[in-house]
C-alpha cells in the first residue's frame, strides 16, 4: 500500500511548495459526460449500485485518468452515503436527484441519530478507497471527501434537494438547540468518515459545503463555519491536507483562511487575484474556472484557463505556488470530453516553469 507517489504536484501545491506546473483535477471528473461512465452505470443498474460496489466505484474513479493527465483521483462516491448509513434510506429518482425515504421530521428523530460505524455500515466506501489506492499504484494521489455538516443537514431535513431550503432554515430559526445537536452529530460522523478514508488510503480530504452559501452572513457564522473549523482542526493531526470547498463562500474567505484547513476551494464569483491577496500566503487556494467555460470552443477554454492561472499569480506576488486548478463547481453531463483534454493541457503547458 505504500507505493512511492510518482506525481505529487497536488500534495505539494496544497502545502504551498514549489511544483513544476500547476496541478489540476476537476470536481465531478467522473460522471455522465463520459460514455464509459454511462456504460458502467447501465451495467450496474443504478448510481447507488455502482457507488456501493467497490470494483465499480474503482473503475469509474479511474476512467477520467485514462483519458486525461489529471493530477489527482477523487473517490467515486457521494456525500449522502453518511446520512444513508444513519438510516435515512437514500435513493435516486431519475431526473429529480437524491431523495431520503425517512427525512428528519422531529426533534426526537434528531436526538435518536447515531454516528455510523465506518468499517461496517460504510465499509463499501473504505473498501473502494483501498482498492483504488492499489489500482492507482502511486500514479497520482487519491482525494477522499465528505459533505459539510450544514450541507448534509440540508438534505437530511428537506428529504432531497430544495429551491429555498425552507425546512432546514426554519429548523435553524425555530429550534436552534436541536439544529446544533444535529450539526454536532453530523460533525462527529464527518470526522470519523474522513479519518477512516485517510486510514484506508486517501491522501487528501475535501469537504463540500455546497449549500453554505445559501445562508446569510450571520447564519453562516452560526450554522456552517464553526463546524467546518471543528472538522479542519480535528483532522490536522492526520497529515493529509484538508480542502474546504464552499459554493458562494467568497464573503467568508477571511474566516476560512484561519479555519485550520490547508486549502480553500472557491467558486467563480470571486477572482483568484482578490482571494489570493486576502489570503496573503496562509493557505493554498483551489479553483475557480466557471464550469460553463467548458462549453466554449478550445481557444476560448485555453484563454479562460490562462486567465485563471494569471489571476492567482497576480494576487500571490507573481508566484503560482499554492494554487490547485479546478472548476468553481462540478462538471455537467452534457460537457464535451475533448474540451476537458484541452483544459488540462493548457493548465499544464501554460504554468510550466
Ligand atoms: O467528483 C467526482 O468525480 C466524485 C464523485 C462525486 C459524486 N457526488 C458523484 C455523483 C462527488 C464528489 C459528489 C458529491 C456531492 N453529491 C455533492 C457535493 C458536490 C457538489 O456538486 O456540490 C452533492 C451536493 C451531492 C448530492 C448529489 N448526488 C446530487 C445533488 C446528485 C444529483 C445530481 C445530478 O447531477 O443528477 C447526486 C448524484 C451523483 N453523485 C451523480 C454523480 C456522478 C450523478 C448520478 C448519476 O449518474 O445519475
Amino acid at each position: 500500500m505504500t507505493q512511492p507517489l510518482h506525481n505529487d504536484r497536488l500534495l505539494r501545491a496544497l502545502r504551498r511548495e514549489p511544483v513544476d506546473c500547476t496541478p489540476v483535477w476537476l470536481m465531478r471528473q467522473a460522471g455522465r459526460y463520459l460514455p464509459e461512465y454511462r456504460a458502467t452505470r447501465k451495467a450496474a443498474g443504478s448510481f447507488l449500485a455502482m457507488a456501493k460496489t467497490p470494483e465499480l466505484a474503482c473503475e469509474v474513479t479511474l476512467q477520467p485518468l485514462r483519458r486525461f493527465p489529471l493530477d489527482a483521483a477523487i473517490l467515486f462516491s457521494d456525500i449522502l452515503t453518511v446520512p444513508d448509513a444513519m438510516g435515512l434510506g437514500l435513493h435516486f429518482v431519475e431526473g429529480e436527484g437524491p431523495k431520503f425515504e425517512r427525512p428528519l421530521r422531529s426533534v426526537a428523530e434528531i436526538d435518536a441519530l447515531a454516528v455510523p460505524d465506518m468499517e461496517t455500515e460504510l465499509r463499501y466506501v473504505m473498501d473502494a478507497v483501498r482498492l483504488i489506492r492499489r489500482e492507482l499504484d502511486g500514479r497520482v494521489p487519491l482525494i477522499g471527501f465528505s459533505g459539510s455538516p450544514w450541507t448534509l443537514a440540508c438534505y437530511m431535513v428537506e428529504g432531497g434537494g430544495s429551491k429555498d431550503w425552507g425546512k432546514v432554515k426554519a429548523l435553524a430559526l425555530n429550534e436552534p438547540a436541536a439544529m446544533h445537536r444535529l450539526l454536532t452529530t453530523i460533525t462527529e460522523a464527518v470526522i470519523a468518515y474522513l479519518s477512516a478514508q485517510h486510514a484506508a488510503g486517501a491522501q487528501a480530504l475535501q469537504v463540500f459545503d455546497t449549500w453554505g452559501g445559501t445562508l446569510g452572513p450571520a447564519m453562516y457564522r452560526e450554522f456552517s463555519l464553526p463546524y467546518l473549523t471543528r472538522i479542519a482542526t480535528a483532522l490536522k493531526g492526520l497529515g493529509a491536507p484538508v480542502i474546504l470547498f464552499g459554493k458562494g463562500n467568497a464573503p467568508h474567505l477571511d474566516a476560512l483562511f484561519t479555519s485550520g484547513a490547508d486549502a480553500i476551494g472557491v467558486d467563480w464569483t470571486v477572482t483568484l487575484e482578490d482571494a489570493a491577496r486576502r489570503n496573503a500566503g496562509r493557505v493554498a487556494l483551489q479553483g475557480n474556472m466557471d464550469p460553463a467555460m467548458l462549453y466554449g470552443n478550445p481557444e476560448a477554454i485555453r484563454a479562460q484557463a490562462r486567465a485563471v492561472l494569471d489571476s492567482y499569480a497576480a494576487g500571490n506576488g507573481g508566484s503560482r505556488e499554492g494554487h490547485v486548478f479546478n472548476l468553481g463547481h462540478g462538471m455537467s453531463p452534457d460537457m464535451n470530453p475533448d474540451h476537458v483534454a484541452v483544459l488540462v493541457d493548457e493548465v499544464h503547458a501554460y504554468s510550466k516553469r
